[in-house]
């Protein structure tokens, strides 16, 4: 297969901090490499003004491969996510190429530097995560502490969550990500994560600015790092590897909190073994009961992580002996809760 090639480029700072030159440059380069698509990974502009987005579209107009784009905390600076929409498109977006899904999201909040991406987007990213194999998620702040930047704190405040949801729905995946102006890339076990650098921002922590040259052969992916007037450094080769990691499936099952439905014609029946679980269940656990012919049984089903029937019913996941002992029934809930922790 013909490798998949990506340009990854971040925080190009139109506005005062603009080195028009390295930028011309660099598009140039860009342009011969005929890469699928170019990434870039937020910080597009300075303080997110008008004038300076309508720069950085006039500019980045040159570049003939499709961009994608994510927006940074300068863009959202003065209300600009507008003008970041008006000429760059949605903030969050996603995009399908051969073997491989991009997710971008926005991670900007207002009024702050710090990165966020909040629960409706991670469930969002997870959604586009799932319809495909190979995932590479952009967002602009990074989700671990990147090293030699002077600041080493992590930004992204609920980092811990959407590196879970890597895990758990991308199978094999890359996360692109900039803000620090030090380009870096590392692995959290199947997940390599990939910074870049500044393309053209005079605050430059590096021997030059610099942008990343990401190749996917459907199996492995290869990394440079292009520096724009002193060329190209090969980071290395890493293997994308499928399935999920068991570690981190097995912590995913015990933080979930898990719902049980008793279910009997007879509630008093139901009743007896729900209050037995919720006394010996852990805190993450809840048992209710529920009837038959109760007109919400359909929506209660599909809510609970586990039904126990009292009597014969087909979508329960077993049926119990009502009738059993005290001591039975104690014995029964505890190897059901056992089986919950784990599942
Ligand atoms: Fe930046
Ligand atoms: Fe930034």
């Amino acid at each position: 297969m013909e490798p998949l090639r990506i340009v990854h480029i971040s925080d190009t700072h139109f506005g005062e901090e603009l080195k028009p030159e390295k930028l011309k440059k660099a598009i140039r380069q860009i342009n011969a490499l005929e890469p699928e698509l170019v990434i870039l990974s937020g910080d597009i502009v300075t303080w997110g003004i008008h004038r300076e987005f309508r720069n950085a579209y006039e500019a980045l107009g040159e570049i003939e491969a499709e961009l994608f784009a994510v927006p940074g905390n300068h863009d959202a600076r003065n209300d600009g996510l507008k003008y970041f929409r008006l000429y760059f498109g949605e903030v969050k977006k996603s995009v399908r190429l051969d073997g491989m899904t991009v997710v971008g999201v926005n991670s900007t909040l207002p009024d702050s530097d710090d990165g966020y991406i909040g629960e409706e987007q991670r469930r969002w990213v997870e959604r586009r995560f799932r319809e495909s194999c190979i995932n590479m998620l952009v967002l602009h702040h990074h989700v671990i502490p990147v090293p030699h930047t002077g600041r080493n704190r992590n930004v992204l405040i609920d980092a811990g969550e959407i590196v879970e949801s890597l895990m758990l729905h991308c199978h094999g995946g890359v996360v692109l990500a900039g803000h620090r102006h030090v380009p870096y890339s590392t692995k959290l076990l199947r997940t390599h994560i990939i910074h870049a650098g500044t393309l053209s921002s005079y605050k430059v922590l590096m021997p030059d600015n610099n942008y990343n040259i990401i190749e996917f052969d459907g199996e492995s992916l290869k990394l440079k790092l292009r520096f724009i007037d002193l060329g190209e450094v090969e980071i290395g080769r890493f293997a994308i590897k499928h399935g999920l990691p068991e570690a981190i499936s097995i912590y995913h099952s015990l933080t979930s909190t898990k719902r049980v439905l008793f279910i009997s014609a007879d509630v008093t029946r139901a009743e007896r073994f729900a209050s037995l679980f919720n006394r010996l269940s852990p805190e993450n656990m809840h048992a209710s009961v529920a009837t038959p012919q109760n007109r919400r049984i359909g929506e209660l089903l599909e809510s609970a992580d586990y039904a126990v029937a009292l009597e014969e019913f087909d979508r329960a996941n077993e049926v119990w002996n009502p009738e059993m002992s005290d001591a039975d029934a104690e014995k029964h809930v505890r190897m059901l809760v056992e089986r919950l922790l784990k599942n």
